[in-house]
């Protein structure tokens, strides 16, 4: 049994989804299960994963780390969106966490609720449960209007409730709210993940459980549980750690990399108009680091407890365990304050572990990947066929699958990143100025080249080269006196030398086509941008013999800020006839990028 199912996943990972009628009797018996474990705003880049013990023993060591793995979105309701839909946000259009852009009623509004995993999977003959946060104002007067689809169990926690580490409120199936007065937020929703497994495994079906704790996000006690409209945060605070965890880590501080709290300015926008920190300020903020760390131990608990469980009911060898978050996280970086909605490495790059069958033990993979990649991942070792309307792609978690991807030279380089509104920056901070931060960007992770790129919605420009400047300390775009933004400078590229205004070439050539791309187009955007040329990496763009095309090609740019996906505010689109159609091809500059409005 255990060998046909190890062989099935391997053969239904590797694409072939024709599985022989004989096989498919045989394998329907033991379809593969999957737990999947999602932590509130952890980061990858400041070290949290260090401080989980049973997630490096029982994860990592036996199963597949994905470091260079994105959310699409650096905010909860958006970025968890598209990681039940597999679309990019532009195309859920739910684009923030509370209405009219976003949160659990215009997840309603967009029809999602009809559309997403827990139906799909309910389609194939899946049990999906689920507890703790499901998104962003799904609170106690709106939870029944309708109910989430799709589950044969749930458990979530509610607003006003979902952050309130000592008094969260749940609701149960179709039951109505509980208040858990003076109980333990995370310790709850890891007791009712566990009991859902137990109930998974009774009812004989394949499952897919998903623990959502909301870890390491912020206390807070939302206004308004008699007003529909306003749960709106009161006050906030560090991330409350369960009494056993207390005291842990007392030497832990936010690592002093470059980018910690700078003495000169850095970033584009209201960040590089930050002021540096005060010591006080850097004290609260190692203190908010090292509380993360300790509320993080419930979660790394409930690693060594699902692993045990699914092993005492014998489903071990036959269960997926996914670990993820849904955003990452900075804390004193470029001098912000505790917070997450930027593009930068922090708030991007979130950890993904993946353990099962077939997955290989002990490896790490450097591969491009996203959230939009889950939902068909998730199909893909299912054994279920992918959706057409998809903009994601399955992420390979075969030994054969990933090698074959990384020696294919046509691994998927990038990540397209989207932000819409008002900073929430200043979420923890009522001192911060209300600024827009509505950008769209690229995150190119190359096998030898990395690049960051972001277009702002009031015309600042970013550049990094993350090979020589993982911290993103030097932005290649200044501000001229004229107000113009300009790059210069050069960066390398396979030993290459090129000028960085012609990589920013490309890369807003590469980010015109993705900022509105729809299915294929987001994991293949050299195709539509190149058609018939081979193009399929940012170094093969990089030929002398396009330069006169991209000098000549639109460039990104915002009519205006908006708080959400405001199609007009959003500057040209790109259309086919734009795509390169071959060496004589030069339109019209449009000269040089405004200024911001
Ligand atoms: C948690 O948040 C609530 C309300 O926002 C507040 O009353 C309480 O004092 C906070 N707890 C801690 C330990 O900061
Ligand atoms: C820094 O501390 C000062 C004084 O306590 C406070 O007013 C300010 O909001 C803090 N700034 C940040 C970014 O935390
Ligand atoms: C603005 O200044 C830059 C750098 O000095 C220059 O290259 C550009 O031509 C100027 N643009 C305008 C519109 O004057
Ligand atoms: C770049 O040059 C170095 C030194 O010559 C060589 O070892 C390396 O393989 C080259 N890298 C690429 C990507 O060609
Ligand atoms: C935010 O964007 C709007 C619309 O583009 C603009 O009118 C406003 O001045 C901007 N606010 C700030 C603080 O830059
Ligand atoms: C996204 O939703 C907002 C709010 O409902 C709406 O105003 C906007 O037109 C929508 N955007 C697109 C591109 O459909």
């Amino acid at each position: 049994m255990l060998r046909d199912t190890l062989f099935l996943a391997t053969f239904l990972a590797s694409g072939l989804l024709n599985v022989p009628s004989a096989f498919a009797l045989e394998a329907s018996a033991g379809k593969p299960n999957i737990v999947f474990i999602l932590a509130d705003d952890q980061d990858a880049k400041l070290n949290s994963l260090d401080y989980m013990p049973n997630l490096q023993k029982q994860l990592v060591q036996k199963g597949t780390h994905f470091r260079k793995h994105y959310c699409t979105v650096a905010w909860c309701c958006p970025s968890r969106v598209s990681l039940w839909t597999g679309k990019a946000a532009h195309n859920t259009n739910v684009t923030n966490v509370e209405p009219p852009y976003g949160g659990y009623p215009k997840f309603i509004d967009q029809g999602l609720n009809d559309n997403w995993l827990p139906v799909w999977l309910e389609h194939e003959g899946y049990n999906s449960y689920y507890t703790g946060k499901l998104m962003n104002y799904h609170h106690v007067l709106n939870y029944f209007d309708p109910f989430p689809k799709g589950f044969a169990g749930s458990d979530f926690l509610l607003d006003p409730g979902t952050y309130s580490y000592l008094n969260p409120i749940f609701q149960r199936n179709k039951s109505p709210p509980v208040h858990h007065t003076n109980e333990y937020n995370t310790d709850l929703v890891v007791e009712k993940g566990l009991g859902f497994i137990e109930e998974a495994v009774q009812a004989k079906k394949p499952f897919f459980v998903t623990i959502a704790p909301i870890v390491l996000n912020t206390n807070i006690t939302l206004a308004g549980e008699s007003s529909k409209s306003s749960p709106i945060a009161q006050t906030s605070s560090p991330p409350i750690p369960a009494p056993r965890h207390a005291n842990l880590f007392e030497d832990a501080v936010v690592p002093r990399t470059p980018s910690f709290n700078p003495d000169v300015p850095s970033g584009a926008d209201w960040i590089a108009e930050l002021p540096q920190l005060s010591p006080e300020n850097v004290t609260f903020n190692d203190l908010w680091y090292r509380q993360r760390l300790r509320s993080l131990q419930v979660i790394d608990e409930l690693i060594d407890s699902v692993i045990e469980k699914l092993d005492a009911h014998g489903v071990l060898d036959n269960t997926y365990v996914i670990y993820s978050s849904d955003n990452g996280y900075h804390i004193s970086q470029h001098r912000l304050a505790p917070g997450k909605g930027c593009g930068i490495e922090e708030d991007i790059n979130v950890p993904l572990v993946v353990r099962g069958p077939g997955v290989p033990s002990g490896k790490t993979v450097d591969l491009a990947t996203s959230h939009t990649d889950l939902a068909p991942t998730f199909f893909s070792i299912l054994g279920i066929t992918l959706r057409d309307d998809f903009d994601g792609v399955p992420i390979p978690v075969t030994e054969k699958t990933i090698e074959d991807l990384e020696s294919s030279g046509k691994a998927k380089e990038h990540v397209q990143v989207e932000f819409w509104s008002k900073s929430t920056g200043q979420e923890y901070n009522a001192d911060y100025p209300e600024v827009n931060n509505t950008y769209k960007a690229i995150r190119i992770v190359g096998s030898s080249y990395g690049f960051y790129y972001s277009v702002w919605c009031g015309g600042d420009h970013e550049l990094y080269d993350m090979t020589v400047d993982p911290d993103q300390m030097h932005n290649y775009y200044t501000t001229s006196s004229n107000g113009t933004f300009t790059t210069s400078g050069n960066v390398k590229i396979n030993n290459h030398t090129y000028s960085t205004s012609k990589i920013s070439e490309r890369l807003d050539g590469l980010l015109y086509v993705l900022k509105t791309c729809k299915a294929k187009t987001c994991s293949e955007p050299w195709a539509t941008l190149m058609p018939n040329t081979g193009v399929t990496s940012l170094a093969q763009a990089m030929d002398s013999k396009y330069d006169a095309y991209f000098a000549g090609l639109t460039r990104v740019e915002y009519e205006r800020c908006e708080e959400g996906y405001i199609a007009d505010a959003e500057g040209p689109v790109f259309e086919n006839g734009e795509a390169y159609s071959g060496a004589g091809m030069i339109k019209k500059h449009r000269g040089p990028i405004r200024n911001r409005p």
